[in-house]
């Protein structure tokens, strides 16, 4: 089966087209980061509407490049994310789905983040444990099979993307944050300042990061942000925020027995984490998985492979169409089932 992924949840306009049997054959990206640079974070409108300017030409370009072989259908993410950037690509996913008589479905957007490891060679076989690190989750997930999904652990109140954001931002490093605190922290001195872990202290799986955010806002009004404090800082956050994500990592796989973990969304770009997961899985011999970090942050490749996944067992949207769910948590869905 052939199908075409179009990611539209929040500021990337995405289109990917992944094929069962061959694997991922192209993939188009329009970041609209330097859209909303200039107010510091997403503006759900100016979104929406220039996923509108852009998913058809990404499209046509991409389907051009392909030739003529026909999809066989359309997976689009249909939450959790901004409504408006949601409709947006759900009424195109649909309406070109329409014309071409082809089914459609819409995917969740975790699941697409989730399962994006397996666009990678060797690509994990279930079951597994997740970490979900990106802008809006911070999830531990016990993985049975596909659809099979058990939150361990999820934070309490920021995420931790959206930690690296907000610190990002009072340390006036520009959005966003993620890419921006990792680069600011390789100037850092290693052990100028120490941050604290938070929960790491009593058992459990849940994370909490407002208190990081607050403990950098603390720090930094404390002296004057020249650039040797800035990268100080930086490399303190990077580093307690890492820590705390690999700790509870442990702690999952020791009570899970798993014997393999995958690392997804944007915060599974981060060096520091990538590389401290993978000593840890050389410690406990886990195999950890992690997407190309293109491939952490928002793209549509995640979304055809997860939509193909459930098109191939014969599930489709209801014949009215499904409303987009802004909110949406990964425990809600079934595995892939004919509708
Ligand atoms: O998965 P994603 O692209 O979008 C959401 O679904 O939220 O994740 C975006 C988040 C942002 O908070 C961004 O700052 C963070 O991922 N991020 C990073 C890095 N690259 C992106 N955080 C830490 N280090 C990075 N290299
Ligand atoms: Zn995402």
């Amino acid at each position: 089966m052939r199908v075409l992924g179009i990611e539209t949840s929040c500021d990337e306009t995405a289109v990917a087209v992944f094929d069962t049997a061959e694997g991922l054959l192209g993939h188009r990206l329009y970041s609209q980061t330097p859209l909303h640079a200039e107010y510091g974070g997403v503006v759900p409108e100016l979104a929406a509407r220039d996923h509108v300017r852009r998913l058809l030409g990404l499209t046509t370009d991409l389907t051009g490049a392909l030739g003529s072989r026909e999809l066989d259908g359309v997976a689009y993410t249909a939450g959790p994310g901004l409504i408006g950037a949601l409709l947006v690509g759900a009424a195109f996913a649909r309406g070109l789905a329409l014309a071409r008589g082809i089914p459609a479905l819409g995917v969740h957007h975790m699941e697409a983040h989730l399962l994006a490891p397996m666009l990678e060679d060797p690509a994990p076989e279930f079951p597994f444990l997740a970490l979900l690190v990106s802008g809006g989750h911070t999830l531990l997930v016990d993985v049975d099979g596909p659809g099979r999904y058990r939150i361990l652990g999820r934070s309490l109140d920021d995420a931790v993307g959206e930690a690296f954001d907000k610190a990002a931002k009072l340390l006036g490093l520009g959005y966003p944050g993620g890419p921006a605190i990792a680069a600011a922290a390789e100037d850092g001195r290693p052990g100028a300042l120490r941050f604290p872990r938070p929960m790491t202290d009593r058992p459990g799986l849940d994370f909490s990061f407002s208190g990081l955010k607050t403990f950098t806002r603390n720090t930094a009004a404390e002296s004057a942000l020249d650039p040797q404090r800035v990268a100080d800082i930086a490399r303190a956050f990077e580093e307690a925020a890492v820590d705390t994500l690999v700790i509870k990592v442990r702690r999952a796989l020791e009570s899970s027995g798993r014997q393999r973990c995958v690392v997804a969304g944007g915060v599974g770009a981060n060096r520091r984490l990538r590389q401290r997961l993978a000593q840890l899985g050389e410690r406990m011999s886990v195999s950890f998985f992690f997407p190309r970090p293109e491939f952490c942050t928002d793209n549509a490749a995640m979304v055809a492979l997860a939509g193909a996944q459930r098109l191939v067992a014969g599930e489709r949207d209801p014949a009215g169409g499904r409303p987009v769910r802004p909110r949406w948590s990964l425990d809600d869905l079934a595995p892939p089932a004919a509708a």
